[in-house]
């Protein structure tokens, strides 16, 4: 028998297969196994990491922006014609979906890309060189909202036949662990200990403090990535403007984002949904939130990390 037909599967929106510990989307496997033994990492490629629904297009958004801001400003780049899933590639979902062999040696320094793998299943040339990793979480609450919005979209499409349909479901897969590239706990806990003990190598950002104070954490990004903000751009704003250029309502604006797609399963407005933090009081019942609340709690002990 293949090895492959003995994992355990499961569905979250797609179908999903337990791999190495974490619950891998079926259409994401065989790239995942390429990538883990062919893809090099570059001592300056920079890594943006976290679990779907956590941030990932806003941040996308947010690290392109910073490497591409010019002295003639900050508005006249890819952003307002690309989606920010295409100016930051995904190794798993894109770049080795599409080519199980991609020469990625022409690209210009530093390469941005993306993955949503956990941290032991990173490539061992990720994890040993000097790249680095930017990983963004947010709380299970609102992630988890995110999510169910998001993926029970899904249901009809004809391979997924027979997933489950209510948020009472989906939740219960959430806090089994059972979520894409979940358990959510095991995924960030990965990140948080590295992120200790080689600060240099992992910035773990959280998506409410991006929230709420986006400027702080954009400077804190710049002077992490190597390219700060000088004292005259701090001067003029454009920390601030960045903020601007990438806030949701901006985004969603953006024709490309109102019309364009640039995934098979969805249309780009799809990533744009509310953005905000504490969505998840307005769908979730008490015993939800207390059953969430007592996960987070045993998982996160001891750690020193809160939400
Ligand atoms: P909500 O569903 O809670 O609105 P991802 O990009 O990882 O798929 O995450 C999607 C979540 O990020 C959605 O959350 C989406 O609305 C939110 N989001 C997208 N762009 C954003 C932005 N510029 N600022 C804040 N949140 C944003």
């Amino acid at each position: 028998m293949n090895p492959k037909e003995s994992l355990s599967k499961e569905t979250y929106g797609y179908q999903m297969c337990l791999y190495q510990n974490f619950w891998c989307p079926k259409f994401s496997l065989e790239p995942v196994i390429a990538l883990q033994r062919d893809f090099q990492a570059c001592d300056t490629d920079i890594f943006v990491i976290n679990m779907p629904k956590t941030g990932t297009t806003w941040f996308k958004s947010l690290l392109f922006s910073l490497f591409n801001r010019s002295n003639e400003g900050l508005l006249n780049t890819q952003l307002q014609t690309h989606n920010p899933h295409e100016l930051i590639l995904s190794l798993e979902i894109t770049i080795y979906a599409k080519d199980k062999n991609p020469d990625l040696t022409k690209m210009p320094s530093p390469r941005l890309f993306s993955t949503h793998l956990p941290y032991d299943s990173l490539p061992e040339s990720v994890k040993n060189s000097k790249c680095k990793i930017i990983y963004i979480t947010r709380n299970p609450f609102d992630t988890f909202v995110s999510s169910w919005h998001y993926y029970s979209k899904l249901e009809n499409v004809d391979n997924n036949v027979g997933c489950s349909s209510t948020m009472e479901e989906y939740f219960n897969k959430f806090c089994k662990g059972r979520s894409l590239y979940g358990p959510f706990f095991d995924h960030l806990m990965g990140y948080w200990k590295e992120s200790l003990e080689r600060p240099k190598k992992v910035l773990f950002l959280k998506y409410e403090d991006l929230k709420e104070d986006g400027v702080l954490q954009m400077k804190k990004v710049a002077e992490f990535v190597g390219f700060p903000f000088s004292i005259e751009e701090e001067k003029q704003g454009v920390v601030e403007d960045l903020i601007k250029l990438c806030s949701i309502e901006s985004l969603k604006e953006m024709e490309v984002n109102k019309k364009g797609k640039c995934d098979p399963d969805f249309e780009n407005k799809c990533f744009f949904r509310k953005g905000v933090v504490g969505d998840a009081a307005n769908y979730l019942t008490p015993p939800m939130v207390e059953r969430l609340t007592k996960i987070m709690e045993e998982k996160l002990n001891g750690s020193g990390l809160s939400f």
